[in-house]
């Protein structure tokens, strides 16, 4: 596989995550990035035990597939890791990424990949989507959107959540998460997300959901989302929701 010339953001979690499945380019941005900030991999580890949590929440209420949006890596605890018994279908913009992903779970008959771009579901093949989230539009599934919120705009990270709702079964959940206004306090961390990188307070976020309606746990700060134990006491810099697609 040709190395990539360009950092991920999905593969720099991968590294923080103490995954295998990243490049050099990743790394040297991820160490660049905690020059700034400090250290991420705590961070991103609570992220990843909120996507275990909700994942495992949604699954117990008999959900047996999902679709994954902006999914990078799909190792280190990922979806099929977490809903043992679920169909999963990952999808990303990332060529790279894409590519890393079918090359783990080719012999998966569990778990696919393929190109989605969340902004367009008409973008997933509908093979796929058919394979792995049998009964889409028919059946409730599970769609997992963490990670992505940060490079939508307000207007078009609505629109996509309301034509997922939509397009989904009642009784389906979704997993998402956004960024907090916590890099504000450290512009040159911040300069590093790029000028698209868009935080939010809870309060800017909440009627982005449309007609998702939360769980009783609300939107809150990702290792407050029905902790296992002790939450883990890292920056807030992740909130998070489980939300669920009622009648009408
Ligand atoms: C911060 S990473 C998150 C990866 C993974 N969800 C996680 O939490 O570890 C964001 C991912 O979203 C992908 N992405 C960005 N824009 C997207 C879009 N419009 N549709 C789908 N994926 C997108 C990127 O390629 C990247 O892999």
């Amino acid at each position: 596989m040709v190395e990539p010339d360009q950092p991920s953001t999905a593969r720099m979690i991968d590294f923080w995550l103490g995954g295998e499945h990243h490049y050099p380019v990743d790394v040297a941005a991820a160490r660049a990035f905690e020059q700034a900030y400090g250290p991420c991999a705590p961070v991103f580890q609570s992220l990843r035990a909120f996507l275990g949590r909700a994942v495992r929440a949604i699954a117990a209420t008999g959900v047996d597939s999902f679709l994954v949006f902006g999914a990078g890596v799909p190792t280190m605890g990922n979806v099929h890791e977490v809903a043992t018994d679920a169909t999963v279908l990952y999808t990303d913009v990332d060529p790279v990424t894409i590519r890393l992903g079918q090359r783990l779970l080719a012999g998966s008959d569990r778990a696919g990949y393929g190109f989605g771009d969340a902004t367009d579901l008409g973008t997933v093949d509908p093979a796929l989507l058919h394979r792995f989230v049998p009964g889409w539009g028919r059946r409730p599934v599970g769609v997992v959107f963490l990670g992505l919120a940060a490079f939508l705009d307000d207007d078009t990270l609505a629109r996509t959540l309301d034509e997922l709702y939509a397009a989904t079964a009642v009784g389906s959940q979704l997993a998402i998460d956004f960024d907090t206004e916590e890099l504000a306090d450290n512009p040159q961390a911040l300069a590093m997300m790029g000028p698209a990188f868009r935080m939010r307070s809870p309060a800017a976020f909440a009627p982005l959901l449309g007609r998702w309606t939360p769980t009783s746990e609300g939107i809150v700060a990702v290792p407050q989302w029905r902790p296992d134990g002790p939450p883990e006491q890292v920056p807030d810099a992740f909130h998070g929701v489980v939300a669920v697609r009622s009648a009408g």
